[in-house]
């Protein structure tokens, strides 16, 4: 049975006394049983902050962007070196914040993912469809491109490193929009599917899928039980460390009937 993984993205929020105070307590929190995998994701600036008090601890740390190169003029860019000399391991790349409001397009996403796993980086891979798309029956039309062209070229022998987060952009934040579990489940499916077709039956089915958008502790059990959901993508309850601590809770606890059930 693989890993399941809770991974917390803080998006632009934060102060560095705000970071300093939620990686202390989610570290102090955390416990000792590491059959989750526990990710978070601070702003860029306070990446070394965090890294510091989670060094040790079982909680990775993880960005949520770079750019596609190793080094150069790019002005205000942030480059997988630097990231991994911060102690990263995780990466978020084509969140729908940066496709939708950045335009950052298929293909740049595409260089991205390519150069994080040369790099040696974990990329969580973001792909989903806005509510007009659903509505219009395209999610699986979306969400194949999303996947056929940002990961076009990927060598099968980096694939471990990679997961995918689907997050229907409808669902995100306070959209007032949910998905079920359902939903989540026979999306996730469907991405499954689609990249089998490109790398093959063996490594879908390895492939971690997490699910992201509105996931709190209250309802984080129902998506983690779902087939083929192995991991959660938190917002804005990863900034809460006892609310992040709780969904990090409903994954051990979820993990556990599985084993049973087993
Ligand atoms: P919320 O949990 O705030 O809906 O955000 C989801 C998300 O975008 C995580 O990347």
């Amino acid at each position: 049975m693989a890993q399941k993984f809770v991974i917390g993205n803080w998006k632009m929020y934060t102060t560095a006394a705000e970071a300093r105070h939620l990686s202390q307590a989610i570290a102090a929190g955390i416990g000792t049983d590491d059959s989750v995998t526990v990710a978070v994701c601070p702003p860029f600036p306070y990446l070394s902050l965090v890294g510091e008090i989670l060094k040790g601890s079982r909680i990775a740390l993880g960005a949520q962007n770079l750019y596609p190169a190793k080094e150069g003029a790019f002005t205000g860019e942030v480059s997988p070196t630097m990231l991994l000399d911060l102690g990263c391991q995780y990466v978020i790349l084509g969140h729908s914040e940066r496709r939708h409001k950045l335009g950052e397009s298929d293909a740049f996403i595409n260089q991205k993912v390519r150069v994080a796993l040369s790099a040696g980086l974990d990329a969580i891979f973001c792909i989903g469809e806005t509510l007009e798309q659903r509505q219009a029956n395209q999610t699986k039309t979306v969400l194949d491109r999303q996947l056929f062209q940002g990961l076009d070229g990927l060598s099968a022998a980096t694939l471990t490193h990679l997961s995918i987060a689907y997050e229907p952009v409808w669902a995100i934040g306070s959209s007032g929009h949910h998905a079920t579990p359902q939903q989540a489940q026979e999306t996730h499916a469907v991405i499954r599917h689609c990249f089998g077709q490109m790398f093959g039956e063996r490594s879908a089915q390895t492939l971690a899928i997490h699910y992201g958008g509105s996931v709190n502790p209250k309802n984080a059990d129902t998506f983690l039980k779902q087939t083929g959901v192995n991991g959660v993508l938190i917002g804005g309850d990863s900034l809460n460390a006892e609310q992040f601590l709780a969904i990090v809770q409903a994954g051990i606890s979820q993990t556990q009937s599985q084993v049973e059930a087993a």
